[in-house]
């Protein structure tokens, strides 16, 4: 028995390992360390992504690039005593005058003027510094983007759908929470990951399938953690009936056909999934009834819903959204994100991007 994590590849995997929920922020920045990659910080003259940006680079969990005004960015970084920006760690590149905007411009094109896309749009969305990151990472000079600190999720999101898309296999992109709770009965040592709580208003049964794959792939990753993966709605095997249900039920069999080898079963109510007692009598003979440590939602109503609500009554710690299904890592960042919530969400999407 050991607790330290072992790195085959890119999966990490705990053996017989008691996952110590504090200590995971730690292993994720030491991974992210480990194989550094360039991460992209569009809102670079934003006071807590410029103090995070210096953390990431100081503690070696990413090569940073800052966009913005490099004068305004200089003058902050003095007025902060950013040492790691003062000393010239993190570039800089300004979205008025990227070396590269022809370029880009070029395969903004390619991408989208079948979607009608004009040359001068394209001359005018380069300039905004959320393109432009998604640009640099479609183009190959940059592994990942994390923003959100002053953007809307859709206006972080929008660029990422249109130009990076979706991973080959995956049609729809959805948002993982790593939920920290303090209550240790639940998931693995009061460890769990909710989804989608974040991304897609409205799964049909095969997009509800595609987002619990990708969620089991996201827990064995990032939190290095054996999926048990539940497909939660209001019924538990056929104890209610409903449109509703049916899907939950279509999603369960689709995604354990997809992936055949992670535990997934269904459709549960959130008692048989978390409540050894309750799932056994509910849900006998399932693998996964009261020992759940993977909640999926069947829309996201419920599923920003019900992690708000952990969060907050329960006290538990939210890490994410960790975005899934993206051709390469972008990760949306809460408006109310704290300076080390940024840092977290640097390394994570450092992960991602050693994947
Ligand atoms: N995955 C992959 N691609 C998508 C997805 C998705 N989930 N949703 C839309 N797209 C693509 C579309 O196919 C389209 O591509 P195309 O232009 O090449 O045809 C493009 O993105 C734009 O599609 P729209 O339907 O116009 O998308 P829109 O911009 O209206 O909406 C958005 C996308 C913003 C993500 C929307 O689904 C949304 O608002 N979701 C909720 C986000 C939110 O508010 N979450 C809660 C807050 S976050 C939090 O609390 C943690």
């Amino acid at each position: 028995m050991y607790d330290i994590f072992s790195n085959f590849g890119y999966l990490w995997v705990f053996k017989n390992a008691k996952i110590e929920p504090m200590e995971l922020l730690d292993r994720i920045k030491a991974q992210a360390s480990a194989n550094r990659r360039h991460i992209v910080l569009p809102e670079g003259e934003e006071e807590r992504t410029m103090r995070a940006a210096d953390q990431a680079i100081e503690q070696g969990i990413a090569d940073i690039t800052l966009i913005g005004n490099p004068e305004q960015i200089r003058e902050r970084a003095a007025d902060w005593g950013l040492e790691q920006i003062m000393a010239g760690r993190a570039k800089v590149v300004d979205p008025l005058d990227h070396p590269k905007k022809e370029a880009y411009i070029e395969l903004m094109l390619q991408i989208r003027q079948s979607k009608g896309l004009t040359p001068d749009e394209a001359k005018k969305l380069i300039q905004n510094p959320l393109y432009l990151a998604v640009m640099m990472i479609k183009a190959g000079d940059a592994d990942g983007e994390v923003a959100g600190a002053n953007n809307a999720t859709g206006d972080v999101l929008r660029p990422a759908f249109q130009y990076v898309k979706t991973k080959p296999g995956v049609s729809v992109v959805s948002g993982a929470f790593i939920m920290l709770l303090k209550d240790k009965h639940y998931g693995e040592n009061g460890m769990m990951v909710f989804a989608d709580c974040a991304v897609h208003p409205d799964p049909t049964a095969a997009e509800l399938a595609e987002i619990a794959v990708e969620t089991g792939r996201t827990t064995q990753t990032i939190v290095g953690m054996e999926p048990r993966i539940a497909m939660l709605s209001f019924s538990t095997k056929g104890s209610a009936k409903h449109p509703m249900v049916d899907k939950v039920v279509e999603a369960t069999r689709l995604a354990q056909q997809m992936a055949p080898e992670l535990k997934i079963d269904g459709e549960l109510q959130a008692d048989a999934a978390l409540v050894p007692g309750i799932g056994s009598k509910k849900a006998p003979g399932s693998k996964i009834a009261g020992r759940a440590n993977v909640l999926i939602f069947p829309n996201l109503e419920v599923g920003n819903i019900a992690y708000k609500l952990v969060q907050r009554i329960a006290d538990a710690e939210a890490i994410g959204p960790i975005l899934q299904g993206m051709a390469a890592p972008i990760n949306d960042l809460s408006r109310g994100a704290s300076v080390s919530d940024i840092v977290s969400l640097i390394a994570i999407t450092a992960c991602q991007a050693q994947r």
